[in-house]
């Protein structure tokens, strides 16, 4: 069988609705990197894992791969405008943005539902992206907080 064609594929996959991150990590100079990822799971309880992939030719990509430790935060329902800034290869993406560091230096997005501070632990190839896994060090969640959801091209609401 040989493999469907990339519209196939988004249409189908586009089904499948998805919380929004903000991945963050620092380079050896201290500088900030952060981009919006939808492609973030819970991997493993014992030890706490995650994992989220990122593109060959994303920008922050060659920060990833130098990165001891990469931050997540779930964006809240309100903050589609941040997933806008931080999908945007023209914007000033700290910028403007109000975040906070946390213990490991990283910056954590004002506003999000969640943060999650992870060490590196494993990079494994998956075609055009790499999927990093990182050990939760440190994760905290605001009560009742509502995500904003993507699927089918567009950001959503719950119900
Ligand atoms: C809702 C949404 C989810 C995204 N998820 C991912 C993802 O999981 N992994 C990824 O590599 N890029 C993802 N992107 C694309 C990046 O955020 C970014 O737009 C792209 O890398 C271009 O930015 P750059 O010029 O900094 O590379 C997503 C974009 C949007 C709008």
């Amino acid at each position: 069988m040989t493999p469907i064609d990339a519209a196939t594929f988004r249409h189908a996959l586009g089904r499948f609705p998805s919380g929004v991150t903000v991945v963050t990590v620092r380079d050896d100079d201290g500088r900030d990197f952060g981009m919006t990822v939808s492609a973030f799971a819970s991997v493993s309880l014992a030890p706490p894992l995650v994992l989220v992939c990122i593109g060959d030719d994303a920008t922050i990509a060659g920060a990833v791969g130098a990165a001891g430790h990469f931050a997540v935060s779930v964006l809240a329902e309100n903050q589609e405008a941040l997933a806008q800034r931080f999908a945007d290869s023209d914007a000033d993406r700290f910028a403007g943005t109000e975040f906070s560091r946390g213990e490991t230096g990283l910056a954590l997005l004002d506003g999000a539902v969640a943060y999650l501070e992870c060490a590196i632990v494993a990079r494994h190839r998956g075609g055009d992206h790499t999927i990093v896994v990182g050990e939760v060090l440190l994760a905290s969640a605001v009560e009742d907080g509502r995500p904003l959801i993507y699927q089918r091209g567009e950001y959503r609401r719950m119900q």
